[in-house]
């Protein structure tokens, strides 16, 4: 076999969840014996992990997979393989459209990749998108980064906004045991891991399908109980995690952000809407006013915390004054970072089939005016690091200047200095803040031996 037979390359769309699958898939793939190809045209398994979340995602992973479907036309030991949430949405149906394919899988199959591929290699056209219980994660993950993880404790999402594909193609929630998840983080300290992000599509309902004791009215296996059993992890230096849902929101949560000192104080809690009847619309289950309250306890805990948040413009239905209301939200509430999005479409989803649709004209238009108030804001949110002592997890070189290091803040703020990646990589440093841009800052390193 000539090397190219034993390589392979992965594309990935879409969130952090789907980072996470691509991670693990790469690392069955590496268990079988292939190895990791920069270029596509290089390897013999390519595979999409792709992402359905609004139109234009989806019509991104078509582009590419004809690319790759052209080449199998010439090169038939090639293996093409869609996985994630576009195959658990179109199924058979990608089949018809891209024949070329050999597998399509959806996100709860992911840990079963190997025994996917056998099929293929039989001689079969597979096609996994039945709903199972996912199993335990036995493989070894390949990790893009050597200092940051991420670690699943809650696949799936049982919330039902009415815009949303998540809930139909990542299934029913499944939480993992927290056992489970401390031998995972466990064995990332080991590896030298220093930070872990906790992942889940709505990662505050962690634990609610696990069995478990009631005490005093309290499930005893929450987001909040997690932290406090896996805070402890020799070696792991902080900890994230995301993404959060307005309406699970506790004060209980937040007091353990607060008093765990490697819970890190930043939180993505989007709000999607600052208009009550939008929200309910979109059935969100909290108010505007509600959300405004959750962001003024997380600051009444920890006044610097980061906030950020992702919002949906020119929802089915939404008028001027409405989204005047988000725009008022965003001026009022100081965010570090916000995801915004016009509404898109999707199939299978209730406010797909409302007849009030906006035009494409309103959407974008709206979705610039947010836009513009995001940058001015996000600059403005930057200004309180000038001059600052900020703690600096260093990740990796600075790719655009290789003098520099780059890592985040605590805040999860993108920040350079100057610095040796082999010397520095894995550590925690202070560092006084000298410039500042809207997502990024640069600083000095204080540490006596870099001086
Ligand atoms: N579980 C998270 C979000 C997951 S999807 C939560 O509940 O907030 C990530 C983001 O994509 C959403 O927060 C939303 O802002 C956006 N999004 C989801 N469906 C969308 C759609 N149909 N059109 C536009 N944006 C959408
Ligand atoms: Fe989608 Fe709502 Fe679930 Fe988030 S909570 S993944 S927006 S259905
Ligand atoms: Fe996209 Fe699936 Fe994540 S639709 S946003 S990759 S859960």
């Amino acid at each position: 076999m000539n090397l190219e037979s034993r390589r392979y390359h992965i594309v990935t769309f879409g969130c952090q969840m789907n980072k996470a699958d691509s991670e693990r898939m790469a690392g069955v793939l590496e268990a079988m014996g292939y190895e990791w190809a920069e270029q596509p045209d290089d390897a013999k398994i390519v595979l999409y992990n792709t992402c359905t979340i609004r139109d234009n995602a989806e019509q991104k992973v078509y582009s590419y997979l004809g690319r790759q479907a052209k080449r199998k036309q010439q090169e038939p030991d090639l293996t093409l393989v869609v996985a994630g949430c576009v195959a658990q949405q179109e199924g058979e149906a990608l089949l018809r459209r891209v024949p070329e394919l050999d597998l399509v899988m959806g996100p709860q199959h992911a840990n079963r990749l190997q025994e996917l591929l056998e099929q293929v290699f039989d001689g079969n056209q597979v096609v996994a998108t039945e709903p199972i219980n996912i199993v335990e994660d036995i493989t070894k993950p390949r990790r893009d980064s050597a200092v940051t993880a991420w670690v699943n404790v809650i696949y799936g999402c049982n919330e039902r906004c009415t815009y949303c594909v998540v809930p139909n193609v990542r299934g029913i929630e499944q939480s993992r045991t927290p056992e489970a998840i401390r031998a995972e983080m466990e064995t990332l300290s080991r590896q030298g891991f220093k930070e872990v992000t906790l992942l889940g599509q709505n990662i505050d309902a962690y634990g609610r399908d696990l069995p478990g004791s009631t005490v005093e009215g309290r499930h005893q296996h929450t987001l909040t109980d997690l932290l406090y059993f896996v805070h402890d992890v020799p070696g792991i230096e902080r900890i994230r995690f995301a993404t959060s849902h307005p309406r699970y929101f506790t004060e209980r949560l937040i007091r353990a952000c607060a008093e765990l000192p490697k819970v890190c104080e930043h939180f993505h809690i989007p709000f999607q809407s600052g208009d009550n009847e939008i929200l309910k619309a979109m059935s969100r289950g909290y108010t505007q006013e509600r959300y405004r309250r959750i962001i003024e306890m997380v600051r009444s805990y920890m006044p610097d915390a980061s906030i950020s948040a992702d919002a949906i413009v020119g929802f089915p239905g939404e008028t001027d004054a409405q989204f005047e209301a988000t725009l008022q939200l965003v001026e009022d509430l100081e965010f570090d970072l916000l995801n915004t999005a016009a509404y898109s479409p999707r199939p299978n989803t209730p406010a797909a089939l409302w007849g009030n649709q906006l035009s494409e004209e309103v959407k974008a238009d709206r979705l610039q005016q947010l836009n513009r108030l995001v940058n001015q804001k996000a600059a403005g949110r930057s200004q309180r690091y000038l001059g600052r002592t900020e703690e600096v997890l260093v990740e990796d070189t600075n790719h655009k200047d290789p003098t520099q290091v780059m890592g985040r803040t605590r805040g999860n703020r993108l920040t350079f200095f100057a610095g040796e990646i082999e010397q520095l990589r894995g550590q925690l440093v202070p560092v006084k803040i000298t410039e500042i841009r809207p997502f990024s800052l640069t600083g000095m390193p204080l540490m006596p031996a870099l001086l």
